[in-house]
This record gives C-alpha cells, structure tokens and sequence, in this order.
C-alpha cells in the first residue's frame, strides 16, 4: 500500500459515440458490465489500492452519473464532481481540478473496465521518480490504440496513436490509467482543448521527462466499441463464475453453457444459452441465445440472439433473429427487422 497517493481523476466526459445508439441515452462508463456500472469496477480498484478521494471529471449526461455512481460512501471513499459546461478533453479536464489535487495522483479513463491492481503501479511510480507513469497492456491488434515502446528500464521512449499496420512497433498499448506528479499539469493550458496522448505525452517525451511504462496486473478491457462491451461482459461472467452456471432458480427447461450470468429477477425459460449475459429483470423464453449480452428488464420471446448487444428495455418478438446487432435501448424487434450498428 502506498499512503501517499490519495487521489483520483476519472475522465467521464466523453460522448462515447462509438457505442451509440447505447450512448445516445446513457454515458458510456455506466454500461452496465453483469449489472454494474462499468466504470465501478474501476472505482473498486482505485478504493482497494488506498485511494480515498475520487474525483469525477464530467460532461455529457452527468446527472446519469452522478445518480449511478453516487457519492462513495458504500465503499468508504468520497466521490465528488467537476462540471465541464463544454468538453475540454482528457488534459483540459484534469486543468480544471488542479487547485484540489495532490502532489502525486492517478488519473483514468472512465471508459475502460478494469478490475486491476493498482498498487504495483503506484510503487513503480514511486520507485522510478518518473513524472508520468502509464498502465500498458498487450493486445492482438494495436491498430485502434496508443502504441508505446521502452527502453530495457521500462522508460517510455516513443508513443503513436492509431498506427497503420506497419508502423506497429509494439504491441503494448497505453491502458488510460495513470499515476502523476501534480507538475505535469503546468504544461497544460487553462481554458483551452487539450489531450494527454496527443498533446501532454509528446511533449514530456520531447522535453525528456520520464515516462513510465507499467504493465498491468489483472483484468483489462477498453469498453469503447460494441464488441468490447460484448467481451468485457462474457470475460467477468467466466472470470467470476468459471465453469459454473450462475442463475439459480431463474433456469427452467433451459440448456446453457459458461460464460453465462443470469442477473437478479431474470427468467431464462425453454431456451438454449451458450456465452449469454442476461441480465436483471429480463425474460427469455423458447430462445436461442449465443454470444450475446441481454440488458435489464428485456423482453425475448421465441426468437434467435447471436453475437449482439440488446439495449436495456427490449422487446425482440418472436421469428425474430438478431444477429451482430447492437439494439438501442427500448428497441422493439420482429420477425424480418434487420436495424441497428454490427457489433463486430
Ligand atoms: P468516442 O466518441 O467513442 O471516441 O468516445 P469518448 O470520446 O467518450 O471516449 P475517448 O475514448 O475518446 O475518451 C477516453 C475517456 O476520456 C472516456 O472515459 C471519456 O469519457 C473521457 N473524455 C473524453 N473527452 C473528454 C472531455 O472532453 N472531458 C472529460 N471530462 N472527459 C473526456
């Protein structure tokens, strides 16, 4: 544990316009990952590595969440508010809280699930002296993200946003959760656009500030597409449950299959479930479900779901097949619609 670090900024203001129409009524890091907000998991981590005071730096659709995510008490930490009245990216957001912060402090993307452990990375930030320490992960493709290299130490020496296939020179990738020094939020300017990875980094690197690159202990997922939100859902239901099928009394005359979670009041009746998420209050009767996620209070009735996200609210009515579909919430699906963005 370390005691010196206290603090946390999480980054929330985005209009998550990759995830629309889930988006258009709902702020991306309260998508609900097996019934909790995402961004909560996240929130559990920073409480678990002693971090006492969360900040949330908001924008688009705060009431939402301010209302999901409360005020901290169920998890003995304080979570308080900052107002952006325009987006002032993911710096400018971190600008406008500066006179509260801590000489040392963790900021994150409220987009990205994480059930990790912080600490090592406080301690390497500690350790290292560095002004910036980032959390890396590995992933297949790198293409969508902030590529990062390092030298033998683990000293970042080069970083590219989204690069084509052949200027991937790593696979490690920046995972939006940081440790800072309050200094570097001098080199932010007030009242102006600014963003960490386009502006900020490129700027620590040039001047020669150490940059720390920290690869991540425990679960790891952006949650900025359809098919993250998807993976990140299916990836905890086989995490916490494993080989076990979770739902109780909740499963009649059904055949289901890990990773599966029934969430509470939900019903799963004559139906077949091979890597579904259903979650709380929805009912799927005489159903094929296969690789998908069903949101709260869902209604599925003799049809087929695969490799799709249904929305909080549905109806999917019978002879319906939904297939690589992300149905917004409230949606009202029959036999033969096709609407809705792929999720793949
Ligand atoms: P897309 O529109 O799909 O790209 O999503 P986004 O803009 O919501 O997310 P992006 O991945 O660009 O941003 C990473 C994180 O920073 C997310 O958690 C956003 O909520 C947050 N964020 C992005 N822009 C701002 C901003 O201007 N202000 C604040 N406070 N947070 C921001």
């Amino acid at each position: 544990m370390s005691p010196e670090v206290k603090q946390a900024v999480v980054l929330v203001g985005g209009k998550g316009t990759r995830l629309r129409p889930l988006t258009d009524t709902m702020p991306k890091p309260i998508l609900p990952v097996l019934d909790r907000p995402c961004l909560s998991y996240l929130i559990g981590s920073m409480a678990e590595a002693g971090i006492s005071e969360v900040i949330m730096a908001c924008g688009y659709r705060s009431d939402q969440l301010t209302e999901a995510i409360g005020d901290g008490s169920d998890l003995g930490i304080e979570i308080t508010y900052s107002y952006e009245d325009e987006p002032r990216g993911t710096g400018g957001a971190i600008k406008l809280v500066e006179d509260r912060l801590d000489e040392v402090f963790v900021a994150a993307n409220g987009d990205v699930f994480a059930d990790i452990s912080l600490k090592g990375q406080i301690a390497a930030h500690m350790r290292t002296g560095a002004a910036a320490t980032i959390a890396l992960t590995e992933v297949r493709d790198p293409c969508e993200y902030g590529i990062v290299g390092m030298d033998g130490t683990g000293r970042i020496d080069r970083f590219k946003e989204k690069p084509e296939p052949e200027e991937a020179f790593s696979n490690m990738i920046n995972a939006g959760v940081y440790v800072f020094d309050r200094k570097v939020i001098g080199d932010i300017p007030a009242d102006v656009f600014h963003d960490l990875s386009k502006d900020l980094f490129p700027l620590l690197l040039e001047r020669g500030d150490r940059m720390q690159g920290y690869v991540l202990d425990g679960t790891w997922r952006d949650v900025g597409r359809p098919s993250d939100l998807l993976g990140a859902n299916l990836v905890m239901a086989s995490k916490r449950y494993g080989d076990m099928i979770w739902g109780g009394k909740g499963i009649v005359d059904s055949d289901t299959r890990s990773p599966f979670y029934l969430g509470a009041e939900a019903r799963l009746v004559g139906s077949s479930a091979t890597g579904a998420v259903i979650m709380a209050g929805s009912r799927v009767c005489d159903s094929q479900v296969t690789n998908s996620l069903i949101m709260r209070d869902c209604t599925v009735d003799g049809a087929r779901i695969e490799n799709s996200i249904v929305g909080d609210g549905c109806t999917v009515m019978p002879g319906a097949v939904v297939s690589n579909r992300v149905l917004g919430h409230g949606t009202v699906f029959g036999e033969g619609d096709v609407g809705g963005p792929e999720v793949f």
